[in-house]
C-alpha cells in the first residue's frame, strides 16, 4: 500500500484496496465523504447503513495519509486529560469525552464482531507512568479526573516495562488493533452494501444550489445533499486553519532479542511524551514506540528524531533490529477537543472531522457516530461539545496562529541554470535546501543518483514557505501542515494543487 511519506510503516505490507469503481456514480448521491482514513471510511459505512446512498471519495487510495501511519492505540485516556477539558469546558463536558470514546471502542469492537475482521483487536490494559515528582503531582490529577469521569482508573503497583517510573496507574479497557487490517474490511463492507469507493479522485471545489451541491473533482462532478471532509484539515481557507496546529510524531517496530514484549499500552509524562505497545503481525511480534513529536515544518533535521527515539528504546529494552521506522501528522486543537460538525463559513450540508491530536483512532471513528447522528437525524448529544462551531478562546487561537512562517510571495518564471544552481546549493546528494538564487526563492532537492528536482517553495494554499522533512523526504508546510513530495506532488492538503515545478536546463 502507498502512505504519504518516503518510509514504510509497519501497516504497510498489505495489497492495496481495489475499489469495485472507478468512476464516479451518475445519480445523485445523499452524502459524498472526501477522505480514506478511518474517519471517512467509518462514517460512510455508518451512513450506508442507516440507508443514506454513499461515494467516499480518496485523492490516493484508502489508508494513504495518518490512519497508515497511527500507532493504533484505542483508549480512553486522551491526550488532553479529563481535568483539563473540565477546566477549560465544564464537568458534563469531561464526562462525555470519556463516554464518546468508551462508545468509540464499543463500535469498532461491534464492527469486528459483525463483520468477523480478522484485525488482531484485543484489549489490554493501559498504564501512565510518571518518573519524578512533578509527573507524579500530574499524575495524579489525571488519575483522578479519570476516576470522577467513571472510568476504570486505579494506582498501579507495577507496569510491565523496564522504562523507570516512581509512580503509575492503570486504567483498564483500552485496545488495539491493525488500523488497515480493519479499516480495508470497512471499505468491502461499505462497497457490498451499495457504497462506492472512488480511488485517485481529487475534490476541486464546490457549488450549492437550493441546498443541492455539486462536488468538482479530477473525475467530473457529482451532485450531493452533503459533503464531509474527512482529510484532517479541509482544504480552502477556512477558521480552522488557525485552530489547529499540525504536529509531525515519530514511530518505531523493533524486534527484541529477549522475549520482553509489554502486553499493555504504556505511556509516560515526558513532553513529548513516549509511548510503547507490542502487535503481531504476521506471526511477527514487534515493539511499537513512539513519540518525539514536533510541530510540522519546525524541525531542522527530522531524521534525528528516529535516532533519539531509538536511543531511548535501546536504552531500556534490549534491541535486535529496528524493522520499521515512519512518521505521520497529525492536528492539535486550539482547545483540546477535536472539531466535528457543520464546517463554518459553509452551507449547513457541508461537514468536517478534525483536531484530533494524538486521539485518531478514537475520534475518528467517533466523528462516524456524531456526523452520522447530524445527517440522518439532525443532531447528536456530542454536536453543541464539540462543534466547529463553538466559541473559541481568543488566546488559544492566538497561539496556533503563530505557528506560522515565512510567507513567499515569489513567482519564478522562465528556466533556471543547472550549473549555477549547483554552485549556489552546494548539495551533495540526498540532501534538499531552500536556496536564493538571483532574487528568487527555489526549493532544491538532489536526489541518490545526482538529478536536481527544484520546485517553487511557495505552498499553493497561503503562500507559507516550506521546509524540507529529511526522514519522509517532503516538503512540509509550516503553517496548515500542507506536504508535497521532492517533485512537488501533493500528499496532503489543505492545500489543493502541487508545489509550481521549476524547470531547469543545462544551459
Ligand atoms: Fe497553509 Fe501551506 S498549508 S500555507
Amino acid at each position: 500500500m502507498k502512505r504519504d511519506g518516503f518510509n514504510v510503516s509497519l501497516w504497510q505490507g498489505r495489497p492495496a484496496f481495489i475499489p469495485k469503481n472507478t468512476t464516479l456514480p451518475a445519480g445523485k448521491q445523499d452524502v459524498v465523504i472526501v477522505g480514506g482514513g478511518i474517519t471517512g471510511i467509518t462514517t460512510a459505512l455508518q451512513l450506508q447503513k442507516a440507508g443514506k446512498k454513499c461515494t467516499l471519495i480518496e485523492a490516493q487510495e484508502i489508508g494513504f495519509g495518518t490512519t497508515g501511519g497511527t500507532t493504533a492505540h484505542l483508549n480512553t485516556m486522551m491526550d488532553t486529560p479529563y481535568y483539563e477539558i473540565r477546566q477549560k469546558f465544564n464537568s458534563e463536558a469531561a464526562d462525555k469525552i470519556a463516554r464518546l470514546s468508551e462508545s468509540a471502542i464499543t463500535l469498532i469492537r461491534s464492527n469486528v464482531k459483525e463483520y468477523g475482521i480478522d484485525c488482531s483487536l484485543s484489549t489490554k490494559p493501559g498504564y501512565l507512568c510518571a518518573k519524578d515528582d512533578k509527573q507524579a503531582d500530574l499524575l495524579d490529577k489525571i488519575l483522578q479526573s479519570c476516576q470522577e469521569v467513571h472510568l476504570p482508573a486505579t494506582c498501579a503497583t507495577s507496569v510491565p516495562t523496564p522504562t523507570p517510573y516512581i509512580k503509575a496507574m492503570q486504567i483498564q479497557e483500552q485496545a488495539q488493533f491493525h488500523p488497515l487490517d480493519y479499516i480495508l474490511a470497512l471499505a468491502q463492507h461499505f462497497e457490498a452494501i451499495g457504497g462506492h469507493i472512488i480511488h485517485d479522485c481529487r475534490m476541486t471545489g464546490f457549488s450549492e444550489e437550493d441546498k443541492l451541491l455539486t462536488i468538482q473533482t479530477s473525475k467530473g462532478d457529482v451532485k450531493a445533499d452533503a459533503l464531509i471532509y474527512a482529510t484532517h484539515i479541509p482544504p480552502g481557507v477556512n477558521m480552522l486553519h488557525f485552530l489547529c496546529a499540525p504536529y509531525r510524531t515519530y514511530a518505531i517496530a523493533v524486534k527484541l532479542k529477549g522475549d520482553n514484549y509489554p502486553d499493555a499500552l504504556i505511556y509516560d509524562l515526558d513532553d513529548p511524551y513516549h509511548y510503547f505497545r507490542t502487535q503481531e503481525v504476521d506471526g511477527e511480534r514487534y515493539l511499537i514506540a513512539g513519540g518525539e513529536d514536533h510541530k510540522t515544518g519546525h524541525e531542522e533535521n527530522t531524521h534525528e528524531r528516529f535516532k533519539c527515539l531509538e536511543a531511548y528504546v535501546r536504552k531500556y529494552y534490549d534491541v535486535d533490529h529496528v524493522a520499521y521506522q515512519w512518521s505521520s501528522q497529525y492536528y492539535e486543537p486550539a482547545d483540546g477537543l477535536p472539531y466535528i460538525g457543520h464546517l463554518p463559513g459553509n452551507p449547513d450540508n457541508v461537514y468536517v472531522a478534525t483536531g484530533f491530536g494524538g486521539n485518531g483512532m478514537i475520534y475518528g471513528t467517533a466523528s462516524a457516530v456524531i456526523l452520522t447522528a447530524l445527517i440522518t437525524k439532525g443532531e447528536s448529544e456530542y454536536g453543541t461539545l464539540l462543534s466547529p462551531d463553538r466559541v473559541k478562546p481568543m488566546a488559544s487561537m492566538g497561539n496556533v496562529m503563530k505557528e506560522g512562517a515565512t510567507v513567499t510571495k515569489d513567482m519564478i518564471t522562465g528556466w533556471l541554470s543547472i550549473p549555477k544552481l549547483e554552485e549556489a546549493a552546494g548539495l551533495a546528494k540526498g540532501e534538499a535546501k531552500v536556496v536564493k538564487y538571483e532574487g528568487k526563492t527555489v526549493a532544491l532537492y538532489k536526489d541518490n543518483n545526482g538529478a536536481l528536482h527544484a520546485v517553487n517553495p511557495a505552498c499553493p494554499h497561503i503562500k507559507c514557505s516550506v521546509g524540507w522533512n529529511n526522514a519522509e523526504k517532503s516538503w512540509d508546510c509550516p503553517c496548515h501542515g500542507s506536504r508535497f513530495s521532492y517533485t512537488g506532488e501533493l500528499l496532503t492538503g489543505p492545500s489543493s494543487s502541487d508545489l509550481e515545478k521549476i524547470d531547469l536546463r543545462e544551459e
